[in-house]
């Protein structure tokens, strides 16, 4: 099967146009999820990764991702010899001693082929845990009196990628820029109308909480959400999360999904989509080759 390297913007579509075209409840990844994740961190780090795409034809059928000693793969599970060869790959182009993975539990083909390159189930470390809920009934956002909930417009990029910073820099600072943020809302199919935000008394943006789109499947993934640290504990995350997902619904999905830390040394954003309805599911496993 020939194999390409990843060279630019259209391999990022053809790469999240497969995981729609395989998308179902026991896939690990949403198409936002790449949206999200290659745009969304400096340049810097983005020149340190390794994808390639595996084609029959026109069609994408695998893509491998590899970061330090680390692969993300999707394959379709129709053609499950792929990713034999997306192991292959991540092997012969990597050093060092030991190889990760981590698929979602359900993925029988690429746990089947990750058991057959010799890879074994790595105990403890950090997994995700799938939460979803239907749309039908949700809760009605409420915020505290002189707060606006509200999507964000094009022309906002400073005070958004200024949210996320203040929301995301407990463990480490964040990196996010104006222009990493720029980046992400350039990214199809992100939109602004899925894109929301509480705006506090003094104009600043508290919590944000940002929904792709599956048209497809009509699904969201809401990813990534966050409230500034002197915001928190005043309903600002559930309530930016709800406007998201009716806004959501407006556009005619039917489901979202999320996907949070589901061990324990994280369990505050799980807590926090719990708390609104978010029910969980399947769970990521890791898995490691020691060379
Ligand atoms: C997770 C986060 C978005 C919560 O925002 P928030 O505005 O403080 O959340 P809310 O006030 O709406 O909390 C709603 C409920 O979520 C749960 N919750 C929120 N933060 C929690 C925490 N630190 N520990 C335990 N439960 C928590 C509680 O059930 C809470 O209800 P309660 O306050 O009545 O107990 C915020 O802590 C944050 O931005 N963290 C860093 C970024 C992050 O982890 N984002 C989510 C990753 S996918």
């Amino acid at each position: 099967m020939p194999r390409r390297d990843f060279s630019g913007p259209d391999d990022l579509r053809a790469m999240q146009e497969l995981v729609q075209r395989i998308y179902q409840v026991g896939a690990r990844f949403h198409l936002g999820d790449l949206g999200w994740e290659y745009n969304s961190v400096a340049p810097e780090r983005q020149a340190g990764w390794r994808i390639a795409l595996w084609r029959d034809g026109d069609e994408v059928v695998g893509w491998g991702w590899v970061e330090g000693q680390d692969l993300l793969l999707v394959v379709d599970p129709a053609r499950p010899e792929v990713a034999g060869e997306v192991l292959d790959w991540f092997r012969e182009s990597t050093s060092g001693d030991s190889l990760g993975c981590s698929v979602l539990e359900s993925e029988t083909h690429l746990i089947a082929a990750l058991a057959k390159a010799g890879f074994q189930v790595h105990e403890g470390g950090h997994f995700y845990t799938h939460h979803t809920i239907a749309l039908a009934d949700l809760g009605t956002p409420v915020v505290p009196a002189g707060f606006t909930l509200r999507h964000t417009r094009p022309d906002e990029v400073e005070k958004r990628a200024a949210v996320h910073r203040a929301a995301w820099s407990d463990l480490r600072p964040s990196k996010m820029t104006a222009e990493v943020m720029g980046a992400v809302m350039n990214t199809w199919p992100y939109r602004s109308e899925l894109d929301w935000v509480v705006e506090a008394p003094n104009g600043e943006f508290a919590a944000s909480a940002l929904i792709w789109l599956d048209e497809k499947n009509r699904v969201g993934l809401v990813e990534p959400v966050g409230c500034a640290t002197e915001y928190r504990r005043r309903g600002l995350g559930q309530a930016v999360n709800l406007g998201a997902l009716h806004a959501l619904r407006e556009l005619g999905a039917v489901e979202a999904r999320v996907c949070p830390r589901g061990d324990d040394e994280y369990p505050q954003a799980r807590k926090l989509y719990q708390s609104i309805g978010f029910r969980p599911g399947l769970r990521t496993v890791n898995y490691r080759l020691d060379l």
